[in-house]
């Protein structure tokens, strides 16, 4: 299996001070930066877009940036995130009316390519698209806000979506996104994540001593997926 990665949601951090807490979060021992697009279409919410994105590169971030979009449509705005330094683009199949076209479109961008399914969404389109796709993140809440619970349920697609990666004998990520905290975070690996997004649980954790390190809460969810089985 892949190295497991521990990606921050930025939905959670102090948007006043976004680069500040995106060096400081990466500095605390995370690898990978979550970067939630909402359109108040999709989801009932509305968030960060391309410019942000950039603004983070402009700042020195050099970390993968994972950019999971929820919005609709998605074409348009694929290459601006791109350009503006995305690593990763995810999307919901709900929200492109040709799948395979979105993600053909991605790579072509040059950027790694992902599918997320909500809770209540089957994985059946990935046994006609696996083929191009890098990351599978599965929503463990339903999308649009941070600090909800973990739905159980998600345990059992992520061991199906393990089983599929498998078989497929591709590299491909298995990213789990909602309500992960250290408390969860072992059975969700064991039950075959390797990618954890988490937005309240780490900016909202109490900090250490020095207030802009995230190292306490970072620290527990390592050591919580060094001790559970693989
Ligand atoms: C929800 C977003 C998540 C969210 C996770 O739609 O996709 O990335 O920020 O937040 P927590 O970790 O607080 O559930
Ligand atoms: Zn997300």
């Amino acid at each position: 299996m892949n190295e497991n990665l521990i990606a921050p949601s930025i939905l959670s951090a102090d948007f006043a001070r976004l680069g500040e807490e995106v060096d400081n979060v990466l500095a605390s021992g995370a690898d990978i930066v979550h970067f939630d697009v909402m359109d108040n279409h999709y989801v009932p919410n509305l968030t960060i877009g391309p410019l942000v994105c950039e603004a983070l590169r402009k700042h020195g971030i050099t970390a993968p940036i994972d950019v999971h979009l929820m919005i609709k449509p998605v074409d348009r705005i694929v290459p601006d995130f791109a350009s503006a330094g995305a690593t990763y683009i995810t999307f919901h199949p709900e929200a492109s009316e040709h799948v395979d076209r979105t993600l053909q479109l991605i790579a072509s961008e040059g950027c790694k390519a992902g599918l997320v399914f909500n809770p209540a969404t089957p994985l059946d389109v990935l046994q006609h698209v696996i083929d191009k796709v890098d990351m599978i993140l599965l929503m463990s809440v339903n999308p649009g806000f941070g600090g909800q619970s973990f739905l159980p349920s998600a345990l059992d697609k992520l061991r199906k979506a393990r089983k599929l990666i498998d078989e497929s004998g591709r590299n491909i990520r298995l990213e789990i996104d909602g309500g992960v905290k250290v408390e969860n975070i072992g059975e969700i690996h064991a039950a075959g994540a390797d990618t954890f997004v988490a937005g309240s649980a780490i900016f909202g954790a109490a900090r250490d001593q020095d207030p802009n390190r995230y190292d306490t809460v970072i620290s527990a969810m390592r050591n919580a997926l060094a001790e559970s089985p693989s």
